[in-house]
């Protein structure tokens, strides 16, 4: 049976039909066309699927759709600014040469937004915890946490 559901994306209402078995993750990339959150495992093991549900990481892999209604999900697409300028997380990322092959790099700037949102002075243990559940298979994690370091003090610093 498809459903309506309804929630906020990036800042704006969607309205999608839905069947009881779709995913996030369906919904995001097959009927949105939002293809920045990556698919890896699609078991709840990588993390590439990672967005925000109101404010907090989810694995959109494992995310029911129908679950989705009423809230309000943040994707990768969801960070560039008005004149499509990266976010502060994410030209971080590129400032410490944080991404290699960029599969992961979607999922580790949504988990590494949700702590830095709620923890803007995190420790590097908590930055490496807040990041558990993100792989990443180049094995950038010096250089990520370092960019997730930087976007921390530039965020506590902006006016
Ligand atoms: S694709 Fe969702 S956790 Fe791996
Ligand atoms: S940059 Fe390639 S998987 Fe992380």
């Amino acid at each position: 049976m498809r459903i309506n559901i309804s929630f906020m994306l990036n800042g704006s209402e969607v309205v999608v039909e839905v069947e009881g078995h779709h995913r996030l993750i369906d919904v995001l990339r097959d009927q949105l066309g939002l293809t920045g959150t990556k698919e890896g495992c699609g078991k709840g093991e990588c993390g590439a699927c990672s967005v925000l549900v109101d404010g907090r990481a989810v694995n959109a892999c494992l995310y029911p759709a129908l679950e989705a209604e009423g809230r309000s999900v943040t994707t990768i697409e969801g960070l560039r600014g008005p004149n499509n300028e990266l976010s502060t997380v994410q030209q971080a990322f590129v400032d410490q040469g944080a991404i290699q092959c960029g599969f992961c790099t979607p999922g580790m700037i949504m988990s590494a937004k949700a702590l830095l949102d709620s923890n803007p002075d995190p420790t590097e243990e908590e930055i490496r915890s807040a990041l558990l559940g993100n792989l990443c298979r180049c094995t950038g994690y010096v250089q990520i946490v370092e960019a997730v370091r930087q976007a921390a003090v530039q965020l506590r610093d902006k006016p």
